[in-house]
């Protein structure tokens, strides 16, 4: 048969992919519950409007989009941020304040393969809306952190690189450049780490050439990796704006901090993102190795609700990949064993006894317990080998020696040790082992 194969950029999850990325679901779901955030779910195909120039040139590009058979121009979602705004814009007056929300979905988008970076991934987003001031920032940072730190990941695995749009656009306007050119440099900035002095093309291309004194200037600005020099390099300006951006950095670095959190934390304002709707904080978190691309990214956004339709109403939110995350957690040891494997292995003596291990292999399987039993009558010896094989802790044997004394031996897999239980009493039995003796 000529063999079928997936689409590029789309993943096969066979039972082993399947349990790992279950895991990475479960620890950011049980994370978001921590932090008392609301789950909520939306629809893969959404009208292509949506995501026209809100979400930026590079999304657009990337977009699976057709005409269905309607008529109408759709788009599979690329992210969630334009979908979240839209139904919170609609219910805003109803909603209980904070507004914390939560979702685990998967998104596509065209891109061009590469390590890292699929057409069909995962993420786990979050996003507070209602709150303008630097609180909602400090809680979404720190439910970063933890959907991380969760899988055993510390200070040392990844980082999280702060930044602000909004203290650019200052900036800049202090320095005498307009919206137009601070817009053209930021894309600049966007594209320095990897491109260099060619970021700056986009710029000069528009406005002409680049003062060198300002290029300098613009540089050591993106260079910045404290407060401290941060603080130092804005301290000639006599801004309101930027002394209030000072402000609310100084809040946000402090309540992290205060959270244990701060080692996570570098002020790095290389990072300004892609994406065109953020306004103020940005944010990205990198493995520290540095070798796999971003594993998360977000920021404030406070006029994308309102460009959709809505209420005027800031939000700020992040969104991290099951990709890169699930590559770091392999690359740090840190994967789960196999999901579902049986606690306990029933090894049944012949088709007498199989009656009775059917009855309590019922038992046992409703109060929760992991039964695995072999479909077919197997000599002892082979089921004993498939019970060690399946990563049972324990083996029930169903002897005929044993039933005539209403008893069951259950054996301790990993040191052999063997002990009988009365058959009556054997879902409680075998809790009290499983559960450590
Ligand atoms: P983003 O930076 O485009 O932001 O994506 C966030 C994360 O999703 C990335 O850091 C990466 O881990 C993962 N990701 C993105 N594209 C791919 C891909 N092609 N293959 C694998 N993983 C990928 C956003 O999507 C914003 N909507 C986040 C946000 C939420 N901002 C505010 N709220």
């Amino acid at each position: 048969m000529a063999g079928f194969q997936s689409l590029p950029g789309f993943r096969d999850f066979y039972p082993e992919d399947f349990s790992r990325r279950q895991h990475i679901f479960r620890v950011w779901r049980q994370t978001a519950s921590a932090f008392s955030f609301q789950e909520y779910d939306a629809p893969v195909l959404e009208p292509l409007e949506l995501y026209k120039t809100k979400s930026g040139d590079e999304i657009e590009a990337q977009l699976f989009s057709f005409t269905d058979k309607g008529g109408r121009e759709v788009s599979l979602r690329p992210e969630m941020t334009p979908t979240v705004c839209r139904m919170v814009g609609a219910k805003a007056g109803a909603l209980k304040r904070p507004i914390k929300w939560f979702s685990i979905a998967e998104f596509y988008r065209y891109e061009r393969a590469q390590k890292g970076r699929l057409r069909a991934f995962s993420q786990f987003n979050a996003d507070i809306f209602g709150e303008p001031g630097p609180e909602a920032e400090i809680e979404l940072i720190a439910l970063l952190i933890q959907c991380l730190a969760g899988f055993g990941l510390t200070k040392d695995d990844f980082t999280i690189r702060l930044s602000d749009r909004d203290l650019w656009f200052f900036y800049l306007e202090a320095l005498g450049f307009n919206d137009a050119q601070s817009r053209a440099l930021l894309t600049a900035i966007d594209r320095y780490e990897k491109a260099g002095d060619d970021a700056f093309k986009v710029y000069t291309e528009a406005h002409g050439a680049l003062d060198a004194g300002l290029k300098e200037k613009v540089l050591a600005f993106l260079k910045i990796k404290s407060l401290g020099e941060l603080e130092a390099a804005l301290a000639p300006f006599k801004s309101e704006k930027l002394a209030a951006r000072l402000a609310d950095w100084r809040k946000v670095l402090a309540g992290v901090s205060a959270m244990g959190l701060g080692d996570f934390i570098a002020v790095d304002l290389s990072v300004v993102r892609g994406l065109a709707y953020y306004t103020g904080f940005v944010f990205e978190a990198f493995d520290r190795k540095g070798d796999l691309r971003a594993l998360a990214g977000g920021g404030r956004y406070n006029d994308l609700v309102k460009k959709l339709g809505g209420p005027d109403l800031p939000a700020v939110g992040f969104a991290i990949g099951d990709v890169t995350t699930g590559l770091l957690i392999e690359q740090r040891g840190l994967a789960p064993a196999q999901a579902n494997a049986p606690e306990v292995y029933v090894v049944i003596g012949g088709a007498p006894e199989r009656a009775a291990a059917f009855a309590d292999i019922q038992a046992l399987r409703a109060a929760g317990v992991r039964v695995e039993y072999p479909f077919k009558e197997l000599a002892f010896g082979k089921q004993f080998k498939a019970a060690s094989e399946s990563g049972a802790k324990l083996a029930l044997i169903y002897g005929g020696d044993e039933l005539a004394k209403g008893v069951v031996k259950i054996r301790d897999l990993a040191d052999r040790s063997e002990r009988e239980v009365p058959r009556n009493h054997i879902v409680a039995s075998v809790r009290t082992e499983l559960a450590g003796g």
